[in-house]
C-alpha cells in the first residue's frame, strides 16, 4: 500500500517536472475560446508549428461560428458566410485549386411597386453614380455613410437630369432601394449607423464567389487539411471541445484567482493555459465584457468594443415544390417601393413589426436563388426590423415573402407556389453571436486611431507575459467582418505565440 502511494506521489513529481520542461522548452498550453473561422486557423498554425498543446473550447454543439453550411433542398445553404470576395484574399489562395469557387455575381433584376415599366438606361445610369459615389474616397472622419451618400447623390442627380421631373423621381425612389441594398455589405441597420469614411479594403471584381452547393464550412476543411485528402489532416479537429461554453476568463492575479491564465466553462470545468486566444464576435463582447474577464478589461479595450459596430442581417431559404421561376442561373428580384405604396403596405398586410409609420417588409431587400439547389430561394433582410423579424414564426416570415413576391412578381408570374419548408438562423438574438458582422461607426472613426487594432492589442499580465490575445473578424484592421478577415486574425495571434517562443 505504502509502496503504491509513495510510487504515485514520484510519478506526480515526475509528471510535473515534465509539464514544466514542457512549458519553458516552447510547447506552451494555449486555449482557444471559438471554434470559427478565427480559432481554427489559430490552431491549425499552432500544430502545425509544433505547439500542439491546444485546447478550442466552442459554446455550440458545432463548429464553424458565423460559417454554417447545412443541407436544405438538394444542396446545402449558407445561413452564415456564403461569398467569397473576390481573388484577391486567403480564401481564395487556399481554395483556388480545387475548384471548389465560382464566380456568381447575379444581375440585379428590379420590380416596381406600381408595376411601371422601368427605364433599363436610366437604371444603369444611377447605378453608376451611386456606385461610384459608393466607393469614393471619404474625406473627413465625422460622416455618416448615408449623410454621405444621400449629399454627393442628390448634388449629381440635380445637376445631371436637373430640368426632368420624372427622372428626378425615380432617381430619389431609387436612392432609396440603394440604401437598403447596400445594408447587405455594411451589416448595420442604418446608413447612418456606418461612417463614410473606412479602412475596409472593399472587393473589386469578382466579389460573389461561391462554394456551389457545397457550403462555405469546406474552407475550414482545406485550413485544417482534411479536404481534398483526409489522410492529411492536421490534428486539429481532436483539439476542439463543444458545448463549452466560456463565462470566466482569468489574465491576471486577482483577489480571488491567483492560478493564471485559466478560464472556466458554465459546466464549472475550469482549464489552465499560457496564452488565451479569444475569438468570439464584438457583440458577444459588448454583452459580457463586465463579466468574463477577471480582471476587468484596460479602459481603451472597453472603448474599442463599444465603439466597433455589429448589427445583423436576415436571410432565410425557402423550399418550394415546385420551381416557378426560370431555370436560369441567379434569378433575382428586387424591389423598387413607391411612396405610395410605402404608405398603403401597412394596411395591406397586417402580421409581423412595424413602426415609425412603416412595415418591415420594406426591409425584405431581395430573393434570389441558389447555386445548385433548383427549388431553393434565398430571401434577404436588412434594416432596424431586423431584430423584431427574427423573433417572427415561420409562417409570418412565409407570408410577408409570399405578400412581397405576389405583389411585385406576380405580376408577372401566374404560377408563384407556397413554400413547403424553410430554414434560417437568428444570429442577432443568438447569445454566441449578438450580430452578423463588425463595421466601423461615425464613433470608432473620431478616436483617430484604428479601434480594430485596439482591440486586436494582446493583454499582458503582471508578469509582462501576453496571456490574453484577440482574434476574430473584428479585429482586422481592413477586412473586418469577412471570413477572409478571421482567418487571417487567427494565424496572426497564433503567429504572435509562435513568435514568443522563438
Ligand atoms: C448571415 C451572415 C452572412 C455573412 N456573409 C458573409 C459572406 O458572404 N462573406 C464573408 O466573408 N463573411 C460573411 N459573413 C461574416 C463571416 O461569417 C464572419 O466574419 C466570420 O465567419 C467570423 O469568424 P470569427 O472566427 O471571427 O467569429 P465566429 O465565427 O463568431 O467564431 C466565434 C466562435 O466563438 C463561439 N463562442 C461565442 N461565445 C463563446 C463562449 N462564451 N465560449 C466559447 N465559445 C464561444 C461561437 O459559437 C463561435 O463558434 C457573414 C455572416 C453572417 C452572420
Ligand atoms: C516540428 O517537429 C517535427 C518533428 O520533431 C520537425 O520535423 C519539424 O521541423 C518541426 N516543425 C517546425 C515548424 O518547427
Ligand atoms: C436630397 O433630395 C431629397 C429630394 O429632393 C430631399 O428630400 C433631401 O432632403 C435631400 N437631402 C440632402 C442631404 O440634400
Ligand atoms: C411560371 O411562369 C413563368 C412566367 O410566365 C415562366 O417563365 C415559368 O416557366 C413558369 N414556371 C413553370 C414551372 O411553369
Ligand atoms: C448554372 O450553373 C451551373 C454551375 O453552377 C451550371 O452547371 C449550369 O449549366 C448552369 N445552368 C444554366 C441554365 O445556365
Amino acid at each position: 500500500m505504502s509502496i503504491i502511494k509513495s510510487f504515485n506521489v514520484i510519478f506526480v513529481v515526475i509528471f510535473l517536472f515534465m509539464f514544466r520542461e514542457i512549458n519553458c522548452n516552447g510547447s506552451p498550453r494555449v486555449i482557444i475560446v471559438g471554434a470559427g473561422a478565427a480559432g481554427i486557423a489559430a490552431a491549425t498554425r499552432l500544430v502545425e508549428n509544433n505547439i500542439t498543446n491546444v485546447k478550442i473550447l466552442e459554446a455550440r454543439n458545432r463548429i464553424g461560428g458565423r460559417i454554417y453550411s447545412i443541407k436544405f433542398g438538394d444542396a446545402i445553404v449558407d445561413l452564415g458566410a456564403q461569398w467569397c470576395y473576390g481573388e484577391n484574399n486567403i480564401v481564395y489562395e487556399l481554395a483556388k485549386d480545387y475548384n471548389i469557387l465560382e464566380n456568381g455575381e447575379s444581375m440585379v433584376t428590379l420590380y416596381h411597386s406600381s408595376h411601371e415599366e422601368i427605364d433599363l438606361a436610366l437604371v444603369n445610369e444611377l447605378y453608376e453614380i451611386f456606385y461610384s459615389i459608393y466607393t469614393e474616397e471619404v474625406e473627413g472622419d465625422e460622416v455618416s455613410l448615408g449623410e454621405y451618400i444621400t449629399r454627393r447623390y442628390n448634388e449629381t442627380v440635380l445637376a445631371q437630369y436637373g430640368s426632368n421631373k420624372e427622372k428626378l423621381k425615380f432617381a430619389f425612389e431609387f436612392l432609396r432601394y440603394f440604401k437598403k441594398a447596400i445594408l447587405t455589405f455594411e451589416g448595420s441597420f442604418s446608413i447612418y449607423d456606418v461612417a463614410a469614411r473606412s479602412d475596409f479594403k472593399k472587393c473589386e471584381e469578382k466579389c460573389g464567389m461561391h462554394f456551389k452547393g457545397n457550403g462555405y464550412k469546406r474552407i475550414l476543411d482545406i485550413v485544417m487539411k482534411k479536404y481534398p485528402n483526409p489522410e492529411e489532416q492536421l490534428p486539429v479537429e481532436e483539439k476542439i471541445f463543444l458545448n463549452k461554453e466560456v463565462v470566466k476568463i482569468i489574465w491576471d492575479k486577482s483577489e480571488e484567482f491567483d492560478e493564471i491564465p485559466a478560464v472556466q466553462c458554465s459546466d464549472g470545468t475550469i482549464y489552465k493555459a499560457d496564452h488565451i486566444i479569444f475569438t468570439p464576435s464584438v457583440g458577444v463582447l459588448k454583452y459580457n465584457y463586465g463579466t468574463l474577464f477577471e480582471p476587468s478589461l484596460p479602459e481603451e479595450k472597453i472603448d474599442a468594443i463599444k465603439d466597433i459596430g455589429i448589427a445583423s442581417i436576415f436571410k432565410v431559404y425557402l423550399h418550394f415544390p415546385i420551381r416557378w421561376w426560370p431555370k436560369r442561373n441567379f434569378t433575382d428580384f428586387s424591389f423598387l417601393w413607391v411612396e405610395k405604396d410605402r404608405q398603403l403596405l401597412l394596411q395591406e398586410f397586417l402580421n409581423g413589426p412595424k413602426g415609425h409609420g412603416m412595415s418591415w417588409l420594406l426591409d425584405l431587400t431581395a430573393v434570389h436563388d441558389t447555386p445548385e439547389n433548383p427549388n431553393v430561394l434565398e430571401a434577404w433582410f436588412c434594416g432596424e426590423f431586423v431584430p423584431k423579424i427574427e423573433k417572427c414564426s415561420d409562417k409570418t416570415i412565409i407570408d410577408g415573402v409570399m405578400f412581397v413576391l405576389n405583389k411585385f412578381v406576380g405580376f408577372y408570374f401566374d404560377n408563384i407556389t407556397r413554400p413547403d419548408s424553410i430554414i434560417r438562423h437568428n444570429w442577432y438574438s443568438d447569445p454566441h453571436f449578438r450580430g452578423s458582422f463588425s463595421f466601423q461607426t461615425v464613433e470608432s472613426r473620431k478616436k483617430r486611431i484604428s479601434q480594430e487594432i485596439m482591440l486586436s492589442e494582446p493583454i499582458l499580465s503582471s508578469s509582462g507575459k501576453q496571456t490574453l490575445l484577440f482574434a476574430g473578424e473584428a479585429t482586422h484592421k481592413f477586412l473586418f467582418s469577412t471570413v477572409n478577415g478571421a482567418i487571417e486574425t487567427g494565424f496572426r495571434e497564433a503567429d504572435r505565440i509562435i513568435n514568443f517562443y522563438k
